[in-house]
């Protein structure tokens, strides 16, 4: 698709706040946060299909010469780099004795077992079946369909994200105690954002929701916000904020500093943890992109975009996975709101 380029910004970076009001003194979301609106959502984003693809972590974790393990939904998946650099996954169990693969060394872009020596080149071998795995270049994926059980699909579905070429990316992971839900859930409450994070969120305003006015489960969450980036100085962005897939919420910012920008955050299932508790990892991929001049290549606007993207992962992560980790312990007990 050709799209125009947006003119180029030239006003001010950040912005300062005149009037700060005291963080007991903002406005109340409590009545516009609506549970069973956030429900809704939750229950529309579950629904939609994933093709049985799972975000097994960073692309860059996956440097040649080693292999990576992770725990998938229960199932052990290993992953490495063929010779052409291209990523292998599979069963992350050796079909000899079922000895742990991702211990196993990587040598001319074959997976060599550290037990008997078995050499697997990412094709099928002496019962070993590879998974389709897919590298996007911010993030790897692998599919499991005996666990996603879904229509599976080629590659995962797709979001529109800025060319890889002029974003500055990063991507943070984490784990909780928590199902994917209950991290896809925290994300469909976009009024918690000042309230809870007031070190990185001031002014928040949904000005657009599910079911209210003309927009639908599809349009997602309009939020006017400014990120905190030090003192009163902010930098004011609309954010919408949409669920492409069960367990993925985009985040993309349609105006102000940054506009194109996209944090993508990703629910992966892990292995069950201490007493069958769920274990779930957050993924977050932040691309940012800025139409300032010449931001391609001297990127001067990148250590405060990189901040202010950065602001949905880190600090707000460890405080969000709190959140979900609570929710799922409270729908466990049955003793959930709503
Ligand atoms: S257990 Fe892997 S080769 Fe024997
Ligand atoms: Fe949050």
């Amino acid at each position: 698709m050709n799209r125009r380029r947006p003119r180029a910004r030239t006003g001010p970076l950040l912005h300062l706040r005149r009037r700060p009001p005291a963080w007991p003194e903002q406005p109340a979301t409590w009545r516009a946060a609506a549970p069973g609106l956030i429900a809704g959502a939750l229950k529309h984003a579950l629904a939609r299909p994933s093709g049985n693809w799972y975000v097994l972590g960073p692309s860059r974790d996956l440097v040649p010469g080693r292999a990576l393990g992770r725990t998938i939904g229960g199932r052990e998946v290993v992953v490495w780099r063929t010779a052409h650099g291209r990523p292998a996954a599979g069963p992350g169990s050796c079909p000899h004795l079922g000895a742990p693969l991702k211990d196993g060394a990587v040598h001319r872009g074959a997976l060599i077992c550290r037990w008997h020596g078995l050499a697997l080149d990412g094709t099928p071998c002496a019962g070993w079946s590879p998974y389709p795995v897919h590298d996007d270049g911010v993030l790897l994926w692998v599919r499991l369909d005996d666990l996603g059980r879904e229509e599976p699909t080629d590659r995962p579905v797709p979001t529109a994200r800025p060319p890889l070429a002029r974003a500055l990316s990063a991507v943070h992971t984490a784990v909780g105690v928590c199902e994917p839900e209950d991290i896809v859930a925290n994300r469909l409450d976009p009024w918690h954002g000042a309230w809870f994070h007031p070190h990185s969120f001031v002014d928040l305003a949904v000005v657009g929701a599910p079911g209210r006015g003309t927009a639908t489960y599809d349009d997602g969450f309009t939020v006017d916000v400014s990120f905190k980036v030090a003192g009163r100085l902010v930098v004011p962005v609309r954010a919408v904020f949409t669920t492409p897939g069960p367990r993925t919420v985009v985040m993309r910012i349609t105006r102000g500093e940054g506009r194109g920008s996209v944090v993508e955050t990703h629910a992966t299932p892990l292995a069950p943890g201490a007493a069958g508790r769920p274990r779930t990892m957050v993924t977050e991929a932040v691309l940012a992109v800025s139409d300032r001049p010449g931001f391609a290549v001297t990127r001067r606007a990148a250590p405060v975009l990189r901040r202010l993207m950065r602001a949905a992962a880190g600090r707000l992560w460890r405080d969000d996975l709190a959140y979900a980790e609570r929710r799922w312990e409270l729908r466990g007990s049955g003793r959930f709101p709503g």
